[in-house]
């Protein structure tokens, strides 16, 4: 029965859309398109944390969506904002930016019939009939913004329109190739610029709802305790305040001062000012979730007047908001860890939302640090791995960094800090004296350059940066990015909790990295995450990690062109620091002719200059006889 219903229902629409039909054979798609003014933000989410694991997983990708939103007038918030598609234009834009875009709704042609939209945008044919007054409404809008300026307003109405008519599929999302940036904001967004220390300010909000019977086991009091130092004797003392203090060489602060922490008690369903919202299985408005996600500032605000108005009134100061929540607790509708804001500008909202489990009084804090570091605008640390003659870039695959997958052993005591080029970017930590070389103009062919690399926990001027961008190769530190560069840095251990690197595990400690990264310190948003290529070791024998292989001593980098090879090796080290060589070379070797095995250069970079060198052992015997 069932069926037949279904067939006659197919009937019905194909005789009502006879003439649409008819139309789409030869159906082109209907673009509308609208200039819209707005403030980009920029959002990444997460695939599932990372596994304990020393063999980094193949994550799944996280995902960057942009919007465009429109300011509130009187305290900027957030008035109405709506997802676009940038496409290659995405990694231009940064969270803050001021742009006038055109967007485009395309239609396909049965969208387009439904709406009775020609290909030009006029009806095709005589008008007929739509199939309801709110078509007809959509129809009229269509028309009417194409082609023209409207608010973000204006187009979210249109969008909310064609989707609960069904007319564009479920969360089907404008597209602009052109947005032009209008206003640019220069912060730097708690970056650390010129040594220049910072203060965070934070409101953190564990929701629950007793109407929902929703309890989830963390609250606010067992935030604080992760949130914010007790000392080192304190049962727990990986804490976010160290996580930042400790790690930013105490640059940029978390004190407890400024940083607050509120249980609040929310109806799981209900209806906002955006619209309704459904807490138990998203979706409130019918097609995104875009009000689940608005829905906690508004309740956070909400509570404030109502029991702190004086705290309130500072909502705008704030520069970090965090909302957790047990967000799967019926059906999994966000389905994971959380997501947060890439880069953040003064006087905008900075929003984080992380999906606390509701058996578990323990907050994942290096995965919170991680969120909070988006915010900032770090990447991932990611590696490039190789396995059976297949290689691909694991976005999450450095086991050292917060913002890759470190595994952290016991979380009550121990931290993890960045690696250097997020230490870099971040602008906590920086090169050592006279480290920081061009690879062309610095390092001249043959002749190595020792340098002695403090353990990053012991000296924020600890690492070097030789530029490799042969297109950009003077060496520069702040301007606009790309400048591809290695860097190198020497990683221990500090012993007692709470400590610089505390959490590093014996495969992992005393190691050398080498890492690449694009990007300058020039205090905007990264655009590529950093990655590592190699962790080296003097130690004999050498040791077997699984997914890494023998950890070697030497690092070659292929240079552009006829500008030969680098190699960087670890030439010693002390539980302080590691002493490595680097050189460039132009010759695979030192075999070739007596000058060459006697010009008291290392040529092929091997350690071993002229008579030592084993290349050497014919050339030196085969030498001519002086002339009479
Ligand atoms: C609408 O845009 C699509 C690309 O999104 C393009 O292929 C198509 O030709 C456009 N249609 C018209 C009528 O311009
Ligand atoms: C921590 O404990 C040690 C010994 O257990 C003691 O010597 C030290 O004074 C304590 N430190 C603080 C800050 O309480
Ligand atoms: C850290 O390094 C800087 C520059 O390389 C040096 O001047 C300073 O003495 C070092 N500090 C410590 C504590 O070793
Ligand atoms: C840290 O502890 C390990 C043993 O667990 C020891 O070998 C190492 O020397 C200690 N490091 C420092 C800097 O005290
Ligand atoms: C030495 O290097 C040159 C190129 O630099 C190469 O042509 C030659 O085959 C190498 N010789 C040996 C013995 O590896």
């Amino acid at each position: 029965m069932a069926r037949r219903c279904h067939f006659l229902a197919v009937v019905l629409a194909g005789a009502f859309f006879g003439f649409a039909w008819a139309q789409q054979q030869q159906g082109q798609r209907v673009n509308v398109t609208v200039y819209v003014e707005g403030v980009v933000t920029v959002y990444i989410t997460h695939g599932a944390p990372a596994k304990p694991s020393f063999v980094a997983p193949p994550s799944p990708k996280s995902e960057m969506f942009y919007t465009l939103s429109e300011r509130n007038y009187i305290d900027n918030s957030i008035a109405a904002s709506i997802r676009v598609d940038f496409g290659s234009k995405a990694t231009s834009l940064s969270s803050g930016d001021l742009v006038q875009a055109p967007l485009t709704i395309s239609l396909d042609p049965s969208q387009a019939a439904l709406l009775g939209l020609g290909s030009d945008l006029t009806s095709f044919g005589g008008r007929r009939r739509l199939l309801s007054a709110k078509h007809e409404q959509a129809r009229r809008m269509a028309l009417e913004f194409h082609e023209t300026r409207r608010s973000v307003q204006e187009v979210r109405s249109l969008l909310g329109i064609l989707q609960t008519l069904g007319v564009s599929s479920l969360g089907q999302t404008p597209k602009s190739d052109d947005p032009i940036i209008v206003d640019r904001s220069a912060d730097k967004d708690l970056f650390i610029v010129n040594g220049q220390s910072q203060t965070i300010s934070s409101v953190t909000f564990v929701f629950y709802s007793s109407s929902c019977g929703v309890y989830p086991s963390i609250n606010a009091a067992k935030i604080r305790q992760w949130w914010f130092d007790a000392g080192r004797n304190a049962s727990i003392t990986g804490t976010l305040q160290r996580y930042y203090e400790t790690c930013s060489y105490n640059q940029l602060r978390f004190p407890k001062d400024n940083n607050f922490v509120f249980d609040v008690d929310i109806p799981c369903t209900g209806v906002s000012f955006f619209g309704r919202y459904d807490l138990r299985k998203g979706y409130g408005n019918g097609f995104s979730l875009d009000n689940e996600f608005s829905i906690f500032s508004l309740l956070a605000k909400d509570f404030l007047r109502r029991t702190n108005f004086q705290l309130s009134l500072d909502w705008m100061n704030f520069r970090r908001k965090i909302y957790m929540f047990p967000f799967d607790f019926q059906t999994t509708w966000f389905g994971r860890p959380g997501m947060g804001q890439h880069g953040c500008n003064y006087g905008s909202e900075c929003s984080t939302w992380i999906n606390i489990p509701m058996n578990s009084d323990r907050p994942d804090v290096p995965f919170i640090f991680q969120e909070l570091g988006h915010n900032i605008g770090l990447t991932h640390s990611s590696r490039d791995v190789c396995d059976g003659g297949k290689c691909w870039n694991d976005e999450v695959g450095d086991p050292v960094d917060p913002m890759g997958s470190v595994w952290i052993n016991d979380r009550d005591k121990n931290i993890a800090c960045l690696n250097a080029p997020q230490a870099y970017k971040a602008g906590w930590a920086t090169t050592i004296k006279n480290g920081h070389i061009s690879a062309f103009s610095d390092l001249r062919p043959g002749m190595p350059r020792d340098f002695v690399l403090p353990a990053m926990a012991y000296n924020k001027s600890n690492m070097l940066r030789i530029v490799t961008d042969q297109g950009k190769a003077v060496v520069d530190e702040f301007t606009e990015p790309p400048q591809r560069a290695l860097f190198v840095s020497y990683r221990v251990r500090v012993n007692a909790s709470g400590s610089y690197d505390s959490a590093l595990n014996d495969i992992w400690n005393n190691r050398v990295w080498v890492h690449q990264f694009d990007d300058t310190a020039n205090g905007m948003r990264s655009s590529w995450p950093p990655v590592v290529l190699s962790a080296l070791t003097d130690d004999t024998p050498p040791p077997d990690v699984p997914g890494w292989g023998p950890l070697p001593r030497n690092f070659i980098q292929q240079l552009p062109a006829d500008l030969g090879a680098l190699t960087i090796r670890v030439k010693g080290k002390t539980p302080l620091t590691a002493t490595v060589t680097v050189c460039r070379y132009l010759r695979a070797n030192e075999t070739g002719s007596f000058e060459i095995c006697s010009d008291g250069l290392d040529n092929d970079c091997d350690g071993l200059v002229d008579a030592v060198d084993p290349d050497c052992a014919t050339f030196l015997t085969k030498r001519s006889p002086p002339p009479c």
